[in-house]
């Protein structure tokens, strides 16, 4: 047999590990590859929950995360740890996923090494510099560096093509998100036993339940604030039929906003981050997602459940047109109004509430892994 193909992928943030997962599994599974693993522990304890739950193992990890980092810390101490693997291990490609800081380092490192790039989830684009921030940057200055562009849609692959990158460089092959969903949803999770006795009894489940989750960059500080006043005044007004689960993201600046603003409501439950397998089980119990994360606006309306973005733009519009998603930005005024229709009207409720799944088939990394093995 022909030698193997090296390839190193790397991450180092929770969305990234969900969403390079099955990819992991599938190039380790096959014996054309070597597949190598590199964490640069952008994030600690959320990414270890994700490399638990998929029984990941990584070859190497360079454990810099620190309380409060900076975005250049991030990015210089991801650029020479990985520098510096890539330099040691010499792979036939690097790998990397998305937008977040690890993703650009990762390339660029790539790039300094003269090592050929691939990156998944290639081509979304809000046009915004700075929304999100400093993610839509991040993909950009990703794609010049990318010789591999996986695109999850048609619509990301126009994105790319209009930037003029060359059509016979992108592969559009759906979202490893969907994938990493369908492998765990309904696997058996005992979610009682997770969140523990307390929390559990806690949460009145005969309730509509309400999921949310915040943390972006363009949202800390005053449209966090009034984000959760807007929720906190919904509580109170919904008491009798609303339950709000929100899992607080690590990060001290939300934690602080959450328990301050939010803390003393009776039916918003403030509980550290779910393990994704739990986190999975939970999006499918809920009536209504309302986030300003990326990978959930994926996930929820592949579950049937509307989603209320906490944002002013999305590089996700696939399932706004599909109607599951719908945007009311991050003003006290708009997230109340943009919540409460959903929560007193049926008809609307009922038009978001459909399962579409505009990301793929949950076979994105299978495809990406027969596109390696041809053109490698
Ligand atoms: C990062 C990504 C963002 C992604 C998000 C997913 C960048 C610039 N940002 O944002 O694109 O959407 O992850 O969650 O790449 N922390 C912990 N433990 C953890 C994780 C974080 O304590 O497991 C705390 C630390 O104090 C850390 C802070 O959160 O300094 C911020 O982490 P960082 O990765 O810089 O930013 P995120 O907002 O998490
Ligand atoms: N998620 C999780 N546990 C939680 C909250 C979220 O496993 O308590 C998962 C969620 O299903 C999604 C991903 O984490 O796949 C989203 O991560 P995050 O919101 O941190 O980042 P983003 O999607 O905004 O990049």
């Amino acid at each position: 047999m022909e030698q193997k193909k090296k390839i190193l992928l790397i991450f180092g943030t929770r969305p990234e590990a969900i969403k390079m997962a099955p990819l992991v599994k599938a190039l380790q599974a096959d014996e054309h590859f070597d597949a190598l693993v590199a964490v640069t522990a952008q994030h600690r304890e959320m990414l270890d929950q994700v490399l638990d739950c998929f029984a990941i193992k990584p070859d190497f990890d360079l454990n810099m995360m620190q309380p409060g980092q900076t975005l250049a810390q991030i990015t210089s101490r991801a650029l020479n740890g990985l520098q510096q693997i890539i330099a040691e291990q010499r792979p036939d490609l690097v790998l990397v996923h998305g937008d977040t800081t690890t993703t650009l380092a990762g390339a660029l490192a790539a790039f300094y090494e003269q090592v050929p790039v691939g990156h998944v989830e290639a081509g979304l684009r809000t046009g915004d510099k700075y929304a999100p921030y400093p993610e839509e940057m991040n993909r950009r200055l990703t794609s010049q560096l990318t010789d591999f562009h996986f695109a999850p849609t048609e619509t990301a692959r126009d994105n790319l093509l209009r930037e003029g990158t060359a059509a016979e460089r992108i592969f559009v092959t759906g979202n490893t998100v969907i994938d990493a969903l369908l492998q765990t949803v309904d696997k058996g999770c005992d979610l009682a036993q997770y969140l523990g006795t307390e929390t559990w009894q806690r949460i009145n489940w005969e309730k509509k339940l309400l999921l949310l989750t915040c943390h972006r960059r363009e949202n800390w500080g005053q449209p966090m604030q009034e984000i959760f006043a807007a929720v906190n005044s919904l509580a109170e007004e919904f008491q009798e039929s609303v339950e709000i689960v929100c899992p607080v993201h690590k990060n001290p600046l939300v934690r602080q906003a959450a328990r301050q603003i939010m803390g003393a409501a009776p039916n918003i439950h403030l509980i550290e981050p779910l393990d994704y397998r739990p986190f999975a089980q939970l999006m499918s119990l809920s009536s209504l997602v309302v986030t300003d994360s990326g990978g959930m606006q994926e996930e929820a309306p592949a579950l049937g459940k509307p989603v209320l973005v906490l944002r002013e733009v999305t590089e996700r519009p696939e399932a706004v047109a599909a109607g599951t998603v719908r945007l009311i930005g991050n003003r006290q005024q708009s997230v109340y109004d943009g919540i409460r229709l959903l929560l007193t009207d049926d008809t609307v409720y009922s038009q978001m509430a459909h399962a579409a799944n505009p990301y793929g088939d949950g076979k994105a990394a299978r495809y990406i892994r027969d596109i390696l093995q041809e053109r490698l």
